[in-house]
């Protein structure tokens, strides 16, 4: 279906926590290594979240930054969007505080669940709300803290994860397509394999329960590599056929950001890896925001400039993924 309206990004912007936790700092926590963490994943380091800081408090620094580069104030914002797998509480939504923290009075306010591929899920649905014409100027955020969900007892995942955030203001209008068709799926067969078990509905929360650690992040890291390099591939070729583009026509590409094996696979399988940004090393994997304070990197870098074609590639629990395209037009 084509979309009304063309929508543009005409903002970006990221924060992270000031605490930053090495790999060497990694190995008083659990029996691991700088060399073992950085050989397998291209970590170096991530960055904690303060006790005092949640969801929305991450989430509302990385929005303020992306008004000012927007250029517009935050009363402007017709709808704001969080997706977020450690919100501040199950309700009401992150961004219902970050409308709050924010000052965005005039903003709806809703957040969205896809796991990591979260920001990208967002900005698809800000962007048909635009499309349609039911708003002009959204916000979108991908922001977590994944330190608060992680075991730091389990090596095979306490090592993977940061905390940060990243936002969006999408708006109607602009020069070039803005941004294009997305090409998104989902498998909730395979949901076991990356997932919270405890603390909702069917695990509800009990001292049996959290003596299980039921409430912390579990997954098959071996699946998750293999599930995550088919998924983002397939992806991004099914969203550049559907635009009408090749590889060529492509300046950069921002994949999540999980591990540089991953993106390295990816790279290798399009023939793009002269292409390919990653941030990795610096911020582990912070789930949804990931690909945010990635975008927010790269534009801010000078890495995507005005007119480039870039497309962003995504994965996540549940599993879901996707990718989308955007000329950029800042
Ligand atoms: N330090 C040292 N040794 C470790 C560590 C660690 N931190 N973690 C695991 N090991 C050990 C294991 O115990 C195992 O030892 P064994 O052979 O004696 O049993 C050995 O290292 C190999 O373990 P594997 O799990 O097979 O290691 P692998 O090479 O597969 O790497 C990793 C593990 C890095 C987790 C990899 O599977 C991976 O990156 N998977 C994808 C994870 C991911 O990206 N998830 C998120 C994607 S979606 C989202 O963002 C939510």
């Amino acid at each position: 279906m084509d979309s009304k309206r063309t929508v543009s990004i005409i903002g970006t912007g990221s924060y992270v926590p000031e605490k930053v936790l090495t790999n060497k700092d990694l190995e008083s926590v659990v029996e691991t290594s700088d060399e073992w963490i950085y050989s397998r994943t291209g970590m170096r380091e991530r960055h904690i979240a303060a006790e005092d800081q949640a969801a929305s408090d991450l989430g509302s620094e990385a929005a303020i930054k992306a008004l000012v580069d927007a250029r517009i104030g935050a009363e402007e914002i017709d709808l704001i969007i969080v997706a977020t797998l450690s919100p501040d509480m199950f309700f009401p939504s992150t961004a219902c505080f970050v409308q709050e923290k924010i000052g965005a009075k005039n903003a709806f306010c809703y957040d969205l669940g896809a796991a990591c591929s979260g920001f990208l899920y967002a900005m698809d649905v800000a962007k048909s709300q635009i499309a349609c014409g039911a708003v002009e100027t959204a916000l979108v955020i991908g922001s977590e803290k994944m330190s608060t969900f992680i075991d730091w007892e389990d090596r095979g995942t306490c090592i993977l994860f940061g905390d940060g955030a990243g936002a969006a203001v999408l708006q109607a209008g602009g020069e070039g397509r803005g941004i294009m068709e997305s090409s998104m799926g989902s498998d909730g067969s395979l949901a076991h394999l990356l997932a919270t078990p405890g603390g909702g509905s069917r695990n509800p929360i009990s001292h049996e329960m959290i003596d299980q650690k039921q409430h912390f992040l579990k997954m098959e890291g071996r699946d998750v590599f293999k599930h995550a390099v088919v998924r983002m591939s397939e992806a991004v070729l099914d969203v550049m056929e559907k635009n009408g583009i090749s590889a060529d026509d492509v300046s950069c590409f921002i994949p999540h950001q999980a591990n540089i094996r991953i993106i390295d696979a990816i790279s290798k399988r399009l023939g793009v890896a002269d292409r390919m940004f990653s941030n990795v090393d610096k911020y582990a994997n912070t789930s949804s925001a990931a690909l945010a304070i990635a975008l927010d990197e790269a534009a801010r870098g000078g890495t995507i400039k005005k007119g480039d074609l870039v497309v962003l590639t995504v994965f996540g629990g549940g599993f879901t993924w996707g990718a989308n395209v955007i000329e950029w037009g800042k």
